[in-house]
């Protein structure tokens, strides 16, 4: 069998909150691969650690410990500037709550990070289907709008990983159901997206399925019954 590529491991992750009576662990000895093209769901409870372990793998919080290498370069070692290079360039990140500017239009929001392209801009625009769009402000849009807007600045750069933390988790079925059938079609067009969510039937849509509980992966499995976008219903 060919032999897939890592593009992402957490080695021995390690994170704690506060200290004394406060001490929450948000992640004990986490280790996780991620492989080239797939499409992983990571999938607990609400306080289980899912959105410490995305925010570390995208390089917006500090682990304590343990080692995260993204093709080959350890981030826990990156300095601030490193850091900031990285998710320009390396990781696209998408947010339960959107997370976009509303001063500015949908078509700045798409090209604000440094380094995004304008006619690549409009091309995203167009395939998240609010072409039509991009001179309105964000609280001009609905909510499935914003996020798919939000998909488009994450795509908006060169990085071949999209990291989505309950993309869902802010919208209405239909307008969920709209974000998955897209983050699928990004999928299918070769991008490795790992999608956190406290919502079982969402993960029957991925390759493979690491489950968190109480700061520790607690089972990794591929899914041997991968379901459209469109079949997911919750
Ligand atoms: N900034 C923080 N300060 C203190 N505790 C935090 C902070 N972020 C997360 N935690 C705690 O760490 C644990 C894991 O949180 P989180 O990763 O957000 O879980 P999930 O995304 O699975 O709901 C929880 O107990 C949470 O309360
Ligand atoms: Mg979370």
């Amino acid at each position: 069998m060919e032999e897939k590529r890592v593009v992402i491991e957490a080695k021995n992750l390690n994170k704690v909150y506060g200290e004394g009576e406060a001490t929450t662990y948000a992640l004990k000895d986490v280790s996780i691969k991620v492989y080239e093209h797939e499409f992983l769901v990571i999938l607990g409870g609400s306080g289980s650690g899912k959105s410490t372990l995305l925010n570390m793998i995208g390089g917006m919080d500090k682990v304590d410990s343990g080692e995260i290498l993204v093709n080959g370069n350890d981030i826990v070692k990156f300095n601030d500037r490193e850091l900031t290079m990285y998710r320009r360039k390396e990781v696209g990140f998408v947010y339960q709550f959107f997370n976009l500017l509303n001063d500015i239009t949908v078509f700045q929001n798409v090209t604000l990070t440094p380094g995004s392209d304008k006619k690549r801009a409009l091309k995203l625009l167009r395939e998240v289907g609010l072409l039509d769009k991009k001179d309105k402000f964000p609280r001009q849009l609905s909510g499935g709008q914003q996020q798919r807007v939000a998909i488009a600045r994450a795509l908006n750069k060169d990085s071949d990983i999209l990291l989505c933390d309950e993309p869902t988790g802010a919208l209405d079925d239909a307008s969920g159901k709209a974000v998955l059938k897209l983050l699928e079609g990004i999928h299918n067009q070769g991008k490795t997206i790992v999608l956190v969510t406290h919502t079982k039937e969402i993960a029957q849509m991925a390759d493979r399925i690491i489950t968190m509980k109480n700061a520790k992966v607690v089972s990794d499995v591929i899914n041997k019954n991968v379901i459209k976008a469109e079949e997911v219903e919750w």
